[in-house]
């Protein structure tokens, strides 16, 4: 079974479509999906969906592309949703200086009180960092005790390396079967396959041959196969790696 630790199915992308989807994905065998929150409205919403169907869980924070939705009410009901059952970390949350690095400063603030949130709740992160890997370095080093994963990883092999000897996970995306993607494979090439999840990041970040169209869990198929390519192992023994390393991340029995 296949396990998608990252995909965001309260988009509005699905909704004509959420539970017909959900549904589909479901009976094709992936037996379990992590949807992070993005802000308070979605973090919600991840919530809502984890309470209907077993195989669904939830993260909640707020992501640094909205910190204009940041404020102390939609911080107080992130703080609140987090003790959630159902709520097995706190994301998707980081730092992002590829869309609005006009902020950096906010940006740091509200990423270290969300590592805070997540070692007070006991809770792994999952953390987004695009265009701004020396300074999510930094901060993680300042909390030794924070796990999680760096989703969709995209710093060198030298910070990957830095980052698994502290303990964190690889997320690895639709971009690593792109045809720029060799930077990703050599990190693929050096991460201990404990260590490895797999993640869609749907709707976006389709993997060839879909690049461009709506992406959903299914799709993990071609990321697999890309994976086991690389570590040379069959994709039924990939899907079996990181269904296991996504449930002994996220505490998922
Ligand atoms: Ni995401």
């Amino acid at each position: 079974m296949i396990f998608d630790t990252h995909a965001h199915y309260d988009s509005g992308a699905f909704n004509a479509d959420r539970f017909t989807t959900l549904e589909a994905v479901h009976a094709a065998g992936v037996g379990l999906i992590i949807d992070p929150g993005c802000d308070a409205r979605s973090s919600r919403m991840a919530v809502g969906l984890a309470e209907h169907y077993p195989f669904f869980y939830a993260a909640v924070g707020i992501h640094p592309e909205d910190m204009d939705k940041y404020d102390l009410e939609a911080y107080a009901e992130i703080c609140e949703l987090v003790q959630h059952p159902k709520c097995v970390a706190v994301g998707e949350v980081g730092l992002d200086y590829y869309w609005d690095a006009s902020q950096k400063e906010e940006q740091k603030i509200l990423f270290r009180r969300q590592i805070e949130l997540a070692i007070e709740n006991d809770k792994p992160l999952i953390v987004h960092d695009r265009e701004a890997h020396q300074d999510c370095l930094d901060i993680v080093r300042d909390y030794p005790e924070a796990r999680g994963v760096f989703h969709c990883y995209s710093g060198s092999a030298e910070m990957a390396k830095e980052l698994l000897k502290r303990g964190w996970y690889l997320g690895f995306d639709g971009p690593i079967t792109y045809k720029n993607a060799r930077k990703a494979l050599e990190v693929l090439e050096i991460c201990p396959t404990d260590r490895i999840l797999i993640e869609t990041d749907s709707p976006y970040l389709s993997p060839v041959p879909l690049r461009g169209k709506r992406n959903d869990s299914r799709n993990l198929r071609y990321v697999i196969e890309k994976i086991a390519e690389v570590k040379a192992l069959s994709p039924e023994e990939v899907e079996r790696l990181t269904w296991e390393n996504g449930k002994r991340l996220f505490g998922i029995d």
